[in-house]
């Protein structure tokens, strides 16, 4: 597999100025590392927000950009479970590391073995695209801060046994509030794949998708009764809804969630919640609510993501168990990726932005 010695990446010249294309040395991957010839990018929303605040950057010019998918061209001295032409979804991490090798927002990028997924053939680059930010979110909230268990990776949905009574201690129903987003949509299937009674809301519209993805009740968040349609749902389901993911965490979706947990009679009530609280926000004294990090993927929680990437989400993709996210091609390429940033900015609607290079 041949690697160019120089490729093409997409700069950030300075805080909300727009990506400039320029020619980079192309690096090697460093021991734990792989080397990716890119061949789909997908934009998230911290891309934008990184651009427009200069949140996260500590110098420029950046690279940004978190999700990619492509073929393998070098691996570094102790990577094993990859080689030279696989390919592989991954987790990109300048986010992290500062360092622009490690950027998505180019031809080639610099990641962590254990945060690349192998990508079974009957999936696409742009299907794979879509996979690591969400997947990664979604398991940090489930499984880092909320502490559910993990699903056994070869024991998938069809092999659940339905009729099995669940543990009286373990929490069984999960409120997904923002299932059509990127984050909610993994968060459903793999709640699912836990054994989870799935509650979620989201647009009307997605109510058919997303139930086929594993989510039980389906309620719309605009509607005005919305704390009390998902509160009736969980009575008639004979559950209690314990813990909660707010993949949106506004103060407007916050409130919600809160009011619905708070009025559960459920022990141990936990809340998982993507963005920062808000300052002027209540808190409840009852119920547990943590940030989730999914960059702490690559330093604290490496075991998880060893287990995501490497072991779990390559058996769940080639049986079925994960859905990737729909998307939605921007053309241009690495041109492309300024309007990219500047439509998921303006807001999308159950869909992935991806560019292909
Ligand atoms: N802390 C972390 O580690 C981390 C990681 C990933 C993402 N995030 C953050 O999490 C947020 C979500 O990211 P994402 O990529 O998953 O988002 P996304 O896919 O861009 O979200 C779009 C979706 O948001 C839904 N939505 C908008 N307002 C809503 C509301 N009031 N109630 C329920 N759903 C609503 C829409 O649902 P409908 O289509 O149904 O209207 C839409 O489908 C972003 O702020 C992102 O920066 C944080």
């Amino acid at each position: 597999m041949t690697t160019s010695s120089t490729h093409i990446a997409a700069l950030l010249p300075a805080t909300a100025k727009d990506l400039v294309l320029e020619k980079r040395q192309t690096p090697s991957p460093g021991a734990g590392e792989v080397l990716i010839r890119n061949h789909v990018i997908a934009i998230n929303p911290v891309d934008w927000k990184r651009q427009t605040w200069g949140f996260r950057i500590s110098a420029y010019p950046a690279v940004l950009g978190a999700d990619v998918c492509g073929i393998v061209t070098d691996v570094g001295s102790s990577v094993t479970a990859f080689k030279p032409g696989d390919r592989v979804f991954s987790l990109a991490h300048s986010f992290c590391s500062g360092n622009n090798d490690h950027g998505a927002f180019q031809d080639y990028t610099v990641t962590n073995a254990a945060a690349t997924g192998s990508l079974p053939k009957d999936i696409s680059f742009q299907q794979g695209a879509t996979l690591p930010t969400a997947v990664g979110t979604a398991c940090m909230a489930l499984f880092d801060v909320l502490d559910l268990p993990r699903p056994s990776i070869k024991k998938h949905a069809s092999q659940v046994d339905s009729s099995s009574e669940p543990s009286p201690l373990s929490p069984t129903s999960i409120l997904v509030w923002g299932g059509a987003s990127s984050a909610g949509s993994m968060t459903i299937q793999i709640a699912r794949l836990a054994g989870l009674t799935v509650f979620a809301t989201a647009s009307e519209r997605h109510h058919a998708y997303l139930r086929s993805l594993g989510a039980s009740v389906l309620v719309d968040y605009h509607s005005p009764t919305v704390v009390e349609d998902l509160i009736a749902a969980a009575e008639r389901a004979g559950t209690q809804i314990s813990h909660a993911v707010d993949t949106i965490s506004a103060p407007q979706t916050l409130a919600p969630v809160v009011q619905i947990l708070s009025r559960s009679t459920a022990a141990n009530k936990k809340l998982a919640h993507t963005v920062g609280w808000p300052a002027d926000l209540p808190k409840s004294d009852n119920i547990e609510n943590q940030w989730v990090a999914a960059d702490d993927l690559w330093e604290r929680r490496q075991d998880l993501s060893v287990w995501l990437y490497n072991e779990a989400m390559p058996e769940w993709l080639e049986q079925g168990d994960i859905m990737p996210a729909r998307y939605r091609v921007i053309d241009g390429g690495l041109s492309g990726l300024q309007g990219a940033l500047d439509e998921l900015k303006k807001g999308v609607s159950g869909e992935k932005l991806v560019v292909e290079v």
